[in-house]
């Protein structure tokens, strides 16, 4: 039995924040970062929550680490949070939902029942959608995947107007995080019919919009349909689940501190390579992965008479797609120091490994293939 679940209610478009005028007389946690503190968009989120008693807890930062929870749950104690209202990126979102989860834990107040939001103002993650929380642990240089259906906001309110202010490299790197959920989700091994129509329209959308919206920031137009693909495909892998390209971005990025979309969209044309592995052919077909990788070119009109063109073409507009929006192919390009790569190699793998999102991979892997796959990204 498989589950796809559409219960988060979203509201998209431009105007979609004026949904929080329908929560009233209740004290509102909004949860945000210092940045977007700074550029007013609280205060603005606020403006709507005008029957409210609202308290703001700015101390989120990229990647939370347990200590900014544990923070979060002191702000929640504070003001006697009835409602959390999460505006900014994935780090923001994922630390509400952690925020959230803790407190019931330890200040003993029921938040299931609690109104929870997210607003998300990044094109990226779709956390505003998942049952999915990514917790770093610092000293350990790990990225946790929290992974529990409490963790699921109620309400997403995807309004584009918020993504604007985001800089073309935040937005890049976050539409290649969208791209990474969906073409990972088409192919994890709990891949269905639900699943694979939210992929393809959101992979269909990234490669239309995602180069328009990093070339203009103002586009509106591209800023909503960026929106839309984050969230389906947020939709998409809360039900199918990930694969190996997020458990060595997960692993890469705990250790080298690498944006996650951007080490997601280093690794990606690789791991579309392995998980094809067209070098293997069984009882005259190609892996399921390759025929879906096919399916996919073709929803996208690349040239894709066959498995192999279709692979290699989708393989290709991805490579393009990450020049295009300013991407580098490699680590050494990103400006990693590869020394450090090499010494923590082991580490590197392993975690991938251990990672819970490399588990739906289609493709079983071993440390000796993880280890290629890192020494394909590095120069
Ligand atoms: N929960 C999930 O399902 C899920 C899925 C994938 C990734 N993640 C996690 O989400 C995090 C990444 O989230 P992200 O890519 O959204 O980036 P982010 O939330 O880390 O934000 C990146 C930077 O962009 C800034 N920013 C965000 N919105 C902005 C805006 N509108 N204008 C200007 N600046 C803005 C932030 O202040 C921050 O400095 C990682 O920790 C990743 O592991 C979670
Ligand atoms: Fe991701």
């Amino acid at each position: 039995m498989q589950e796809f679940s559409f219960s988060t209610r979203v509201y998209f478009g431009e105007g979609a924040l004026e949904r929080l005028r329908q929560v009233e007389d209740k004290r509102v946690l909004i949860v945000t970062d210092r940045f977007m503190n700074q550029l007013g968009v609280p205060q603005r989120v606020s403006s709507f929550l005008t029957r409210c008693q609202v308290s703001v807890f700015d101390g989120v930062v990229p990647d939370p680490p347990i200590e900014v929870v544990t923070a979060g749950v002191e702000a929640f104690r504070a003001c006697g949070a009835q409602a959390v209202v999460a505006v900014g990126g994935g780090s923001t979102i994922d630390a509400a939902k952690a925020i959230r989860a803790v407190a019931k834990q330890v200040l003993d107040v029921d938040t299931d029942k609690m109104e929870c939001f997210a607003v998300p103002t990044t094109s990226g993650t779709g956390s505003e959608v998942t049952d999915y929380a990514v917790i770093t642990d610092r000293e350990k240089g790990l990225k946790y995947p929290l992974n529990s259906q409490a963790l699921r906001p109620m309400v997403a309110i995807l309004d584009p107007e918020l993504t604007v202010s985001a800089p073309a490299s935040v937005t890049a790197d976050a539409g290649m995080d969208v791209l990474t959920h969906a073409l990972e989700a088409y192919v994890s091994t709990g891949y269905n019919d639900f699943s694979d129509a939210m992929c393809e329209k959101a992979v269909s959308l990234v490669f239309r919009f995602l180069p328009l919206a990093v070339a203009d920031g103002n586009d509106l137009l591209a800023r909503e349909k960026m929106h839309n693909a984050s969230c389906m495909a947020g939709l998409a892998f809360n039900s199918a689940g990930l694969g190996l390209n997020h458990g060595m971005a997960h692993a890469i990025g705990g250790k080298l501190h690498i944006a996650h979309g951007r080490i997601n969209a280093i690794l990606l044309p690789k791991i579309l390579a392995f998980n094809a592995d067209l070098t293997t052919v069984h009882k005259g077909e190609y892996c399921v992965a390759a025929r879906k990788y096919q399916r996919m070119a073709k929803v996208l009109d690349l040239p894709a008479p066959n498995v192999r063109l279709g692979v290699t073409n989708l393989i290709h507009e991805v490579e393009k797609l990450n020049r295009k929006i300013g991407i580098p192919a490699t680590l050494k390009a990103q400006g990693v120091d590869l020394a450090k790569v090499k010494e923590l190699k082991g580490e590197l793998v392993s975690a991938a490994l251990a990672d819970a999102t490399t588990a739906t991979n289609p493709r079983p892997v071993d440390a000796a293939q993880a280890e290629r796959l890192l020494a394909q990204i590095m120069e």
